[in-house]
């Protein structure tokens, strides 16, 4: 514990979100009218980021012959949550405190604090244990909207709380219309929508948030094998765009606590400065959900295969990770802090995202040394050279020493300055954001040399 009673764990996350608002990265939603709970805007910079997360994801999902990618509607039948099981199962037990009126999720009140402001630092278990809570009651988290202007229960539909339903009942569409053979898969990305009785942690759990499903279908029989092989190479996505090998983890369900459609389940979890958190799940879901969609449809979803003959409903394993919790944890991977030295010889402490450049928002920043002598005329022929094809950052002002930490605070991965030597040689200096480390390249060079560093080449 710190001298004001904070933990440092909770002081490093009070950093990253303050980081987070000053830099552009995340805003609180609506925050003129004191926010939204559970809802959170990206910024500039945050947008980069999680645009680049979702590229990332999506070149390695559909960019092979075997898997396809769709955008299907957010809105869908309802019948297709009858058949998910989320209509009976997608609930969490609530208790309310007949005190306070707070709202609790009674499989997590250990981990919650009294909500009477009165009662600083009480534990939410005291109040349990003096009986002020109700009896737990089933809570639904799905979001129920209508349909039309008329607020009736036949109109009623579902904001989607996962992706994965879009895919299942678009099996057989995407699979005539791609002429794929089993094993193969279709992926997507979007937002998806549960009201958590309580939100927590920053963009760990939000009510709204956005998801990166695959759905791989496979024979039944061969799904251990996949299952296997979908595990390695979600771990090695994490592990390749820059995540600390030792913050990621592997928590496989018991069996009593398995989903209702799952046979097998694995998460991936990072560990946060609040504790390990899953960021993605696999999970074998048997034939499960097309087995439930052809009942509730009255449609055929088997698969014929013209090869063997064969007619089956596939099993599938499945790939579901968020991508604002991936961001969370790609942005809390990337905070550092350490000592670096200024310019007149002494040490002060630099904040450095050190995010894969793949993902860094900005790739690169150019700096005129000084404000004459060609310089800003050279850099702003260079900033437009690099900017049709990467983020670039223009930046004259302060010295060089002060740029470049404001460059560090947002993960830019190079910094290029011009200075008395480019107008002599046509070299530039490269500036290294983890090490530090300068080198001079040719200007013409810059551009394929920057690319290849960002491809990691
Ligand atoms: N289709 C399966 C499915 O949705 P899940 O474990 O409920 O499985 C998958 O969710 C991922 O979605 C989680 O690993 C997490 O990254 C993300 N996620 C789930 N609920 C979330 C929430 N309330 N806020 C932010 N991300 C969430």
């Amino acid at each position: 514990m710190t001298k004001n009673g904070t933990s440092p764990d909770s002081q490093l996350m009070e950093k990253i979100v303050s980081l987070s608002k000053r830099r552009g990265f995340v805003f609180q939603s609506s925050e003129i009218y004191g926010g939204l709970n559970g809802a959170w805007d990206y910024g500039p910079m945050g947008t980069e980021l999680l645009k680049n997360i979702k590229e990332a994801w999506w070149k390695e999902m559909t960019y092979r012959s075997d898997i396809e990618g769709i955008d299907a509607a957010i809105l869908m039948h309802p019948r297709v949550w009858e058949a998910s099981g989320h209509v009976e199962n997608f609930t969490d037990p609530m208790v309310d405190c007949r005190e306070c009126k707070a709202r609790f999720r009674a499989d997590q009140i250990e981990d919650s604090m009294c909500g009477n402001s009165g009662y600083k630092g009480r534990k939410a278990s005291k109040c349990m244990a003096e009986g002020k809570f109700t009896e737990a009651r089933k809570f639904n988290l799905m979001f129920k909207t209508f349909i039309g202007p008329v607020e009736e229960s036949t109109n009623a539909v579902f904001l989607r709380p996962e992706t994965a339903q879009g895919i299942f009942v678009n099996f057989l569409n995407v699979q005539s219309a791609s002429r794929q053979k089993i094993p193969f898969g279709i992926a997507q990305i979007g937002k998806a929508f549960r009201n958590e009785i309580n939100t927590k942690n920053f963009l760990f759990r939000t009510r709204e948030f956005e998801q990166m499903e695959m759905q791989f279908f496979v024979k039944p029989g061969t799904d251990e094998k996949w299952f296997e092989y979908w595990r390695e190479q979600r771990m090695q996505w994490f592990i390749g765009l820059g995540m600390q090998k030792e913050k990621l983890n592997w928590h496989r369900h018991e069996t009593d606590k398995l989903a209702h459609y799952a046979k097998d389940a694995y998460d991936i979890e990072y560990e946060f400065p609040f504790g390990w958190g899953e960021i993605e799940g696999i999970h074998n879901r048997t034939d499960y959900d097309l087995s439930r969609h052809e009942q509730f449809s009255g449609k055929s979803l088997k698969y014929f295969d013209e090869a063997t003959k064969e007619k089956y409903t596939p099993y599938i394993i499945e790939t579901s990770a968020g991508a604002s919790r991936s961001f969370m944890a790609f942005l809390v991977n990337a905070y550092s802090e350490e000592e670096a030295p200024t310019a007149d010889g002494k040490t002060e402490i630099r904040t450095v995202l050190k995010f894969h450049p793949k993902l860094a928002p900005m790739k690169a920043a150019v700096f005129p040394l000084v404000n004459r002598d060609g310089m800003p005329e050279i850099a702003r022929r260079i900033e437009q050279d690099l900017r049709p094809h990467i983020r670039v950052f223009y930046d004259d002002s302060g010295a060089v020493g002060r740029r470049y930490r404001r460059q560090d605070e947002i993960g830019t991965p190079f910094c290029v300055t011009i200075d008395s030597q480019t107008l002599a040689d046509k070299t530039v200096t490269v500036r290294y954001r983890d090490s530090m480390a300068q080198e001079r390249i040719a200007d013409d060079r810059l551009l394929s040399y920057l690319m290849d560093k960002i491809n990691g080449k």
